[in-house]
């Protein structure tokens, strides 16, 4: 269930059972010339959901703006700072742990976000760590990427093989056509050329990435293998939020 689609009094009920949360985070950036641009933040969200179905938690809003600079050189994409990324995770956690939530399970759909979740979550316990009489001690995170159970890492490669590469792959684009059939879009394009080198600001990864796609042939996606993705990272997603919810 959604938070957005509950009322206080049923979150206070929640409350009184369990205290975990799922948070979807993404971005909005490029993903190439048929990649919508808010493909890392629609996979997460259809795989929380379909997961939360399965556990009876709460999913929260997704946070659906990331660390993206290196995409700003495309138009449509929005960056957030790591520095502001890190506050907006700071006080999306504290707000909710305020009233109770204490064990938060972001479940990640962009690469690009990983660095900078991780010392986000570094941030929130160093409240504890600093202030001894903090009054909410019991607040724990975790950082799952959509795309890093292996049970996705071999769905991918068995569906793309090295086609995959690792931007606007066929694998997410596929997820965002079984979530989104009306909006499939449909551009002629090459097969991607190998990445030469990492890259470094925006108009660098343009320069190396002139369409926006990095080694991967989003062409090959469908929404059959996007219903299959998230078939499959769903299942992973429960098993591995309930584990948490199980930790000592
Ligand atoms: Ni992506």
């Amino acid at each position: 269930m959604r938070l957005h689609t509950m009322t206080w009094m049923e979150v206070d009920a929640y409350l009184k059972e369990q205290n975990g949360i799922i948070v979807p985070i993404g971005s909005t950036e490029q993903h190439g010339p048929i990649g919508l641009i808010g493909t890392d933040s629609i996979c997460p969200e259809v795989i929380a959901d379909r997961a939360a179905e399965t556990l009876g938690c709460i999913v929260g809003p997704t946070i659906s703006v990331g660390m993206a600079q290196h995409h700003l050189a495309f138009a449509g994409s929005i960056a957030l700072r790591p520095s502001t990324l890190i506050l907006v995770i700071r006080d999306y956690v504290l707000s909710l742990a305020r009233n109770g939530f204490e064990r938060f399970y972001f479940l990640n759909g962009h690469g690009g976000n990983i660095a900078t979740i991780s010392a986000a979550f570094s941030e929130i316990h160093a409240e504890k760590s600093l202030n001894p009489g903090w009054e909410r001690p019991h607040v724990r995170c975790k950082l799952a990427n959509w795309f890093g159970f292996e049970s996705i890492r071999s769905l991918s490669r068995e569906l793309y093989g090295d086609r995959e590469g690792s931007h606007a792959t066929p694998s997410e684009v596929a997820v965002t056509q079984f979530a989104y059939p009306g909006h499939i879009k449909s551009v002629a394009m090459d097969p991607a050329p190998p990445r030469p080198r990492a890259f470094l600001d925006a108009d660098d990864y343009r320069s190396i990435h002139p369409d926006g796609r990095i080694g991967a042939d989003s062409f090959l996606a469908t929404p059959e293998a996007g219903g299959r993705l998230v078939a499959a990272s769903a299942a992973s997603v429960v098993d591995d939020y309930t584990a948490f919810m199980k930790e000592a």
